[in-house]
């Protein structure tokens, strides 16, 4: 049984090296036959939930035209504006919010100074954040996108009003019209109703794709392509990596050992899978990841409880629970391994050498982030935490949509093996139809 694999071309690999204390040998042999049961669903589209696997192929999902108009409309957005209100919640915002702070480093905002940001609404119902949003907008010249599937949701359908009430206010009812542009279904619900009523610029999410799958489809790519991302080289990672996802040696498929380890894993009892990085960028990517894996998984009293961590921050906060807690977890790391900048420890300030970090001089931060990493999962490992990392060689569009890809096609191999359907997620509405009810909305009394 491997412990270690990596795509043919380097772009991800994933080390269970520490892993192999955990693992039964007979139970991974039995396994390898079913991840292969779990892999013939997914491209034969007979299990559960198959009219959602239009993710599959990257390269199919988007049709060209499509493609020129969302470039076209984030190019002509960019010449007359400085922000983007991305508002949308849970799939049509995480991938978008995830990306946009993996790259931020690699785009025109921090190279000519000169910034095309996107902020977030219709994620929560503060008024308090609202108000905070609506204040730092007075400053900016700014656009929305207005991103539901459903077109139902609440509290983007309220802070789509907000929002479009101002924008109106401040750049008029006319000049508005070309700053909102709606995502959303091609047909049905209240936001294709809205737009088609009101002409305004418009993209489809894909019938056969569900929110938490829909990063790259124009969810994402817009935005993204707004904020200056090379959508090109993020759909060309996902299209290598789901190549790639089809080879059927373990070695060479990191995708289907890490849904074959996580499960093996959660079969010995473990209930919470903590995905844990050293690099802050990373933060809301593991918030994708998150809904990615809580959503798909979390059904008929099973899967793993997602959990996110960044160190060294929580090794500080939650690193005593981690290393000495109840024995329910275990860790994936997320490490980029090259690629990152220049930045060396100074000599001391005064010579003074009380602090004792002189051992430390002219050393790389990335050099020493690597070490701390690298022996933080020997400690935990040590504690009785089993532990793996899944490595990027670095940090850039193409390897973002790789490892977006792998952890789309793992997540549908994973909620196979639980045998429940990966692309639904009806315990969402029960909180939905609570809310009406206590609203007051009519056809939700009791
Ligand atoms: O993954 C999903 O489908 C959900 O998280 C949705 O993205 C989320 O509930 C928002 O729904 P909608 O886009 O219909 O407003």
């Amino acid at each position: 049984m491997t412990l270690t694999a990596s795509f043919d071309d380097g772009s991800l690999s994933l080390d269970g090296n520490l892993l192999e204390t955990h693992l039964y040998s007979g139970k991974v042999e039995s396994l390898i036959h079913e991840v292969e049961k779990a892999v013939e669903k997914i491209h034969k589209r007979t299990g559960a939930g198959s009219e959602f696997l239009g993710w599959l192929d990257p390269s199919e999902m988007l049709d060209d035209k499509e493609l020129v108009r969302v470039r076209d409309k984030a190019s002509r957005l960019r010449a007359e504006t400085d922000t983007l209100v991305v508002i949308g919640i849970g799939g049509s915002y995480l991938g978008t919010r995830a990306c946009y702070d993996a790259l931020k480093p690699l785009l025109d905002f921090n190279k000519k100074g000169k910034g095309y940001s996107l902020k977030y609404a219709g994620i929560n119902l503060s008024a308090q954040y609202h108000i905070d949003l609506l204040e730092k907008l007075k400053t900016r010249n700014f656009a929305i996108n207005v991103i539901s599937k459903s077109g139902t949701t609440t509290e983007p359908g309220i802070a789509f009003r907000i929002f479009r009430s101002e924008l109106e206010k401040s750049a008029g009812k006319k000049n508005a019209e070309d700053k909102i542009v709606a995502t959303t279904d091609r047909n049905k619900g209240a936001l294709r109703e809205l737009a088609n009523s009101e002409g305004w610029e418009t993209f489809v999410v894909p019938d056969d794709v569900g929110g938490r799958y829909s990063v790259l489809t124009p969810v994402g790519l817009f935005p993204l392509a707004y904020a200056g991302v090379d959508i090109d080289a993020l759909v060309g990672g996902a299209t290598e990596a789901s190549i790639a996802c089809r080879e059927e040696n373990l070695e060479r498929n990191p995708a289907r050992l890490y849904a074959m380890f996580r499960h093996l894993l959660y079969k010995t009892g473990l209930s919470i899978e903590l995905m844990a990085s050293f690099e802050p960028r990373l933060a809301q990517l593991i918030e994708w990841w998150k809904q990615l894996y809580g959503e798909s998984e979390g059904k008929d009293q099973k899967g793993l409880f997602p959990a996110g961590a960044i160190y060294s921050r929580d090794l500080h906060s939650l690193g005593q629970w981690i290393q000495d807690g109840p024995r329910i977890h275990f860790e994936t790391f997320l490490a980029i391994e090259g690629g990152e900048p220049s930045l060396k420890v100074p000599k001391s300030a005064n010579g003074n050498s009380v602090d004792e970090l002189d051992y430390l001089e002219g050393r790389e931060l990335s050099e020493i982030n690597c070490i701390a990493q690298e022996a933080t999962r020997a400690a935990h490992a040590d504690g009785g935490c089993p532990n793996m990392g899944i490595y990027l060689p670095k940090l850039d569009e193409y390897h973002l949509g790789v490892l977006i890809y792998f952890f789309e096609y793992a997540c549908a191999i994973s909620g196979y093996l639980n045998e429940i359907n990966p692309f639904n997620q009806p315990g969402v509405e029960v909180y939905k139809k609570k809310m009406f009810q206590l609203l007051g909305k009519p056809g939700y009394e009791v």
